[in-house]
């Protein structure tokens, strides 16, 4: 299997070619990396990219589903502690 590094707030994370940004997180036993603005943790709920609870920055672009984005190596990801999605 292929492995692919990408990089969380700065710190490295591996994983397997074809898992979504998403499984890369909750395999570092990141179950939230969101809050909203009441300060509630948000990570994946729906899984499918319907909620957008689990959006990060991806290279610089805002807003990208966790869920539905597979990690490409390299990928520099940036969690997102606001509420602006
Ligand atoms: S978990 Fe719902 S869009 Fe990603």
């Amino acid at each position: 299997m292929t492995r692919v590094r990408i990089e969380v707030d700065g710190s490295p994370v591996e994983g397997l070619a074809g898992q979504s940004i998403a499984a890369l997180l909750l395999a570092t036993g990141r179950t939230s990396w969101r809050r909203t603005r009441t300060g509630r943790p948000r990570g994946v709920f729906c899984g499918i990219g319907t909620c957008f609870d689990c959006v990060v920055t991806v290279n610089g672009l805002r807003d990208v589903r966790a869920c539905q984005r597979r990690a490409a190596d390299g990928d520099l990801v940036e969690l997102q502690e606001d509420d602006r999605a």
